[in-house]
């Protein structure tokens, strides 16, 4: 039935782009410790051929080489597909959040869609949001506050992005325990749909989404004025609905899940590493190192997938047009041709800023300093608040092999209940 269809074609191509049929070959799983599979690819070469047509890559070189190079792009949409892309639900098609928004569309498209949006992530623009990110932090510590353990994932990394988002693109607070909802469940289907349940859940959210966000674009045409992202998309007349959706939820899509996980990492990392603790306690300011060591020594996003525009050459290697090669960012991260001992854990590493957790060229992410922002005042507000934060259970890793990082991290304060 359609519905299956383009739910079915939307996860297939969701992976595709994100590399995930690469991640089974390799045998990576999300209890696994990807790091060491990453050196196996390495050890064979700057460009891997699969069995499946896909090449891997786990150099910093050629990441940033492809990243960069013009004659390459993401994955197109229908790539993998040969059913038509205008399959309708109910009457009328889905807009699919991720291969139909600018992460994946080429110039001049791309220019002019992510033109609209980047007035809200200016360095100006981040520094008038910062007092009101640490007033979010507050806040969600306050909840836990004389708590003696709580989920640092659920109770706090998850509830910091999705605020902010929803403040930019000017979600009513009403409106924010759906919208999570909402991201949480795009998110999850970038590693797959299993069985009809989840195909139906994906499809009830997505629609759902899509009504709140034309009833959102409606309100604001008529109250125009708003300084909010989509007040300002809702204001252009030349834009097209599936545009101006696809734009939206690219938003939420890109910068909700990511910046928990840079959280949670970061603050695993934090936990693992006593030194940086200390450094952190005595000086709140080393909280923008520990996040940039975190997005190159563990990044939330692991891969991305580039294919060239037409057939040509890569490391001695002819790749048809269209050939897709699977970039894998936290393997680039860790290449010692670039960083010196790469898989230690060092705040105080010259060469950090190397990294590509953030990609480079055209695609390179356009929330970095938000996310980068969210992170150092997360961890800032967390540790000055609970100096003795332990880790207080198991950590469950996410069931995912494209976004790395904890669903569930219970720690323990070290405040003592009355
Ligand atoms: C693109 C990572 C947070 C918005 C990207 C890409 C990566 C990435 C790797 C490029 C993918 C590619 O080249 O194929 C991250 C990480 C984040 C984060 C690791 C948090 C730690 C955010 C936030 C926002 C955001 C907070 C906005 C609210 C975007 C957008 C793009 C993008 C709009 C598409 C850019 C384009 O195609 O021109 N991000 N991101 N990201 N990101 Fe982020």
């Amino acid at each position: 039935n359609a519905t299956l269809l383009f739910l079915g074609r939307a996860v297939v191509r969701a992976q595709a782009l994100l590399g995930d049929p690469a991640a089974r070959l390799l045998g990576l799983s999300p209890s696994r410790d990807p790091y060491p599979v990453y050196e196996s690819v390495r050890g064979r070469g700057v460009l891997v051929p699969t069995r499946m047509g896909l090449y891997l890559t786990a150099s910093h070189e050629l990441c940033s080489r492809l990243l960069r190079d013009p004659g390459f792009g993401p994955l197109p949409a229908g790539a993998l597909s040969p059913v038509d892309a205008s399959v309708q639900v109910d009457g009328r098609r889905l807009v699919n959040p991720v291969e139909e928004s600018f992460l994946v569309r080429n110039p001049p498209d791309h220019t002019r869609l992510r033109r609209l949006v980047a007035p809200w992530f200016t360095p100006r623009g981040l520094r008038d949001r910062t007092a009101t990110v640490e007033r979010v932090v507050e806040e969600y510590l306050d909840e836990v506050a004389d708590r003696p353990t709580f989920d640092l994932v659920g109770d706090f990394a998850a509830r910091v992005p999705i605020q902010v988002i929803a403040d930019l693109l000017g979600v009513p607070g009403a409106d924010h325990a759906a919208f999570a909802r909402w991201g949480s469940a795009l998110v999850n289907a970038l590693d797959g749909v299993r069985d009809l349940r989840e195909m139906r859940a994906l499809q009830a959210a997505l629609r759902e989404f899509e009504a709140f966000l034309d009833d959102l674009i409606a309100h604001r045409r008529r109250h125009p004025g708003g300084d909010d992202v989509v007040s300002a998309l809702a204001a252009h007349d030349d834009l097209s609905r599936e545009d101006l959706i696809a734009t939206t939820e690219l938003l939420l899509v890109a910068g909700f899940e990511t910046t928990v996980n840079l959280i949670g990492n970061a603050v695993l990392e934090v936990l693992g590493h006593p030194g940086v603790r200390e450094r952190l306690l005595a000086d709140p300011g080393y909280a923008d190192a520990v996040v940039e060591e975190t997005l190159r020594h563990d990044p939330p996003v692991q891969y991305t997938v580039r294919v060239p525009f037409e057939s040509t050459e890569v490391a001695g290697t002819r790749l048809p047009k269209g050939t897709p090669v699977m970039l894998m960012l936290a393997a680039a991260n860790r290449d010692p041709a670039v960083f010196a001992d790469p898989h230690r854990f060092d705040p105080d590493r010259a060469d950090v800023r190397e990294h590509l957790a953030f990609s480079s060229g055209i695609h390179y992410c356009l929330g970095a300093g938000l996310a980068r922002m969210e992170g150092a005042a997360a961890l800032r507000g967390l540790f000055r608040r609970f100096p003795d934060l332990k880790a207080a259970g198991r950590v469950h890793r996410r069931p995912s092999r494209v976004i790395r990082g904890a669903d569930r991290l219970p720690v323990s304060t070290g405040v003592k209940k009355h």
